[in-house]
């Protein structure tokens, strides 16, 4: 009896709970249905902490229900869908924009440019969800997880570091990075048969000396050069120096503590690293001694820098953390609204933005020119043209990086930016019963309050404004949309109208924004490409991703290429007895090159950057001249 009673109780509450839940669930689609937009239902919210942490466990079971019961609702529970997907549920919805229904949340997904354009310049109606940028205030608030006031106090501190002056540090370090990054890639003790199979973690390191170097005056040598003496370059006296080696009093080397706290960033949202370092978990544990670790050497490197503030002394260019602290007033007697956690706060995410993105864009950039080899000849050719042979040490960023700026480096960049762009949702969102009217295409509309707002990626594939169609593909069925092709930046642009940059009302938050263009080459609608956001709250730091990948494109291609690793299909042996150019080349190149395709297309996943995960795509780094699958018809 007794246990009836309790079955029958919990069984109401269950129940009760199913109504509740059910009439949320009414109460969202009929408000998601007063937008006037279409809407799908999802039986819960996607981007719940439960759901995005399991979520590979339950999609493979729900794909087996019958196929009356699958439909686009289920596309949508994949997190990641918006790369995979691309433009493809936008098509079936037939809009640009649409609302998804859950019983605890509203999400919406934009991929259109006229609606982007509102969403990006409206700051106020349509603000960051601040809740989703909780990981990244680890060492305090900061630029990137601040609205209103508080994200201007921010932005006025960092914005003037990243004037068009600074830009030709970044040149520099980036050449010389780049050059350590190829001595590593094409030294005959890296591997007998020079396939890199890990090109990700060492782009990873390369984008994280540039950022060092360049943002912090922290240098830190390559492994295979620990024991050469510094270049002029990087002596000067108030430098700091970080070894490779773990220093007394740390337990991990610099670059490993800030690697494995960007692999693992989303367990520091289990607790603070007290209670991490003591979990019986070794991933929890590792993760909380990289968040003491990075903590204590960001601690070091502030204290150099302010004494070095106290005493008069200045950075030769950049310095970020000094920039930071004299802007901050922070050694001023009088009391100042910025604290040591806001310093903190913005050098960790500085480092942290100016890394991942930019190294995986120079990763991917390699990975599909391998793909792509008639481009990548392309880019050769444009790059020895404005390079007419000169050693590296003459190269200047006031002269090359303009002329890299308007062919087919950038053009190349622009395109690895549109297929696989680094930040594959760009959040947004409406503030509870604070509803916003938009327009498009003539007509209004309403997004309900307390909406999150995705700007998706799939507006790079939004055949509205990409593709031609005389380039899809005959071969694979690819739209050219969806196809890697550098060359359409190139085509002659149709006049358009003058640019008019966002308003700001004050001059000091502004930091490189500006018009982004050639003149003369493609310039997509306003609003369909957006790689690094747009309006008030675009990438900072936009200017310099450019200037390293630029100038990192110009040193790599002017002496090498690179191409997909077949080790797989074929020895090195059995590839020298194929003809050069042959069929049977050809066929073991294509292999690879679907290969490639696939794990692209399947295996890349995003934690805070999209980036290949559990898997990797082998390449080889081999002197021009040399290649083995560059087909010469
Ligand atoms: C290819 C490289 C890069 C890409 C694709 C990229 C992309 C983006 C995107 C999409 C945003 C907006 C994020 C959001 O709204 O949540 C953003 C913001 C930001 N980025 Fe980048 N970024 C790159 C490189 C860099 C670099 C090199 C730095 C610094 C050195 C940097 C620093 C920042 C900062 C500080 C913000 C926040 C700006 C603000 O809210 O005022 N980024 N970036
Ligand atoms: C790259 O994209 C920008 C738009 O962000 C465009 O203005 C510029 O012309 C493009 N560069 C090339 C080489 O096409």
């Amino acid at each position: 009896m007794a246990v009836l009673l309790v079955l029958s109780a919990v069984a109401a509450i269950a129940l009760y709970h199913l109504f509740l839940r059910y009439r949320s669930l009414a109460r969202n689609i009929a408000l998601a249905k007063s937008s006037g937009l279409p809407v799908v239902v999802t039986p819960w919210h996607v981007f719940s902490v439960f759901w995005l942490a399991t979520y590979y466990i339950w999609i493979p079971l729900l794909q087996k229900l019958p196929a009356s019961c699958k439909g686009l609702w289920l596309e949508l529970l994949d997190p990641e869908w918006s790369y995979r997907l691309a433009h493809k549920p936008f098509e079936q919805l037939g809009a640009d924009v649409f609302v998804v229904a859950s019983p605890t949340r509203l999400t919406a997904f934009v991929a259109d440019a006229e609606v982007v354009t509102q969403i990006t310049t409206r700051r106020n109606d349509f603000p960051k969800p601040l809740e989703m940028y909780g990981r990244l205030d680890i060492y305090g608030k900061n630029l990137v997880t601040t609205e209103g006031s508080d994200w201007r106090m921010h932005r006025k501190l960092v914005a003037p570091s990243f004037g068009e002056r600074n830009n030709e540090l970044v040149f520099k370090e980036t050449l010389h990075n780049t050059q350590s990054l190829l001595r590593l890639w094409t030294s005959p003790d890296t591997g007998a048969d020079k396939t890199l199979n890990d090109a990700a973690t060492d782009t990873m390191r390369w984008a994280l000396y540039i950022i060092s170097g360049a943002g912090f005056d922290v240098r830190v040598p390559w492994p295979h050069e620990e024991n050469d003496e510094p270049g002029d370059e990087e002596t000067r006296a108030d430098s700091i120096f970080m070894s490779s080696k773990v220093p007394p009093g740390h337990k991990m080397n610099y670059r490993g503590a800030l690697s494995e706290l960007l692999h693992n960033i989303m367990w520091t949202m289990m607790g603070p690293p007290e209670y991490l370092t003591k979990s019986p978990f070794k991933i929890h544990r590792t993760v909380g001694t990289a968040v003491v670790e990075w903590g204590k050497y960001m601690d070091e490197i502030y204290q150099t820098k302010r004494k070095q503030v106290a005493e008069g002394h200045s950075a030769a260019g950049m310095d970020l953390f000094q920039a930071l602290i004299r802007g901050s007033g922070i050694l001023d007697e009088k009391q100042t609204a910025i604290q040591k956690s806001d310093l903190l706060g913005n050098a960790f995410v500085l480092m942290l933005a100016g890394h991942e993105t930019t190294a995986n864009a120079l990763h991917f950039s390699l990975i599909l020119l391998a793909m792509h080899w008639q481009s990548q000849k392309h880019l050769q050719d444009d790059v020895d043209k404005i390079i007419q042979g000169r050693p590296i040490e003459e190269w200047k960023y006031e002269e090359d990086f303009p002329k890299l700026f308007s062919c087919m480096p950038a053009a190349v960049m622009n395109e690895t930016l549109r297929i696989i762009q680094p930040v594959i949702n760009i959040p947004k969102s409406t503030a509870p019963s604070r509803p916003q009217q938009f327009t498009m295409g003539g007509q209004q509309y309403t997004m309900p309050g307390d909406t999150t707002i995705w700007l998706s990626a799939a507006i790079h594939r939004n055949p509205k404004y990409w593709g031609d169609p005389a380039h899809d593909s005959k071969s694979n069925g690819l739209r050219d949309a969806d196809r890697f092709r550098p060359e359409r930046w190139l085509v002659d642009a149709k006049p358009t109208e003058a640019f008019v940059d966002i308003n700001y009302d004050d001059e000091e938050l502004r930091g490189p924004s500006g018009e982004d263009t050639s003149s003369h080459l493609f310039k997509p609608v306003k609003g369909s490409y957006i790689p690094f956001s747009d309006g008030f709250r675009s990438c900072i730091g936009r200017r310099f991703a450019q200037v390293e990948l630029l100038a990192a494109f110009a040193v790599f291609f002017s002496q090498y290429s690179v191409e997909l690793a077949v080790d797989e299909w074929a020895s090195d042996e059995e590839i020298e007895r194929m003809l050069k150019g042959g069929k049977e080349r050809k066929e073991i190149w294509q292999k690879a090159a679907d290969r490639a395709q696939h794990l692209l297309r399947t295996k890349t996943a995003s934690i805070i950057t999209l980036q290949l995960r559990g898997c990797s795509i082998p390449i080889r780094v081999v002197k021009r001249g040399e290649e083995r699958f560059m087909f010469d018809y």
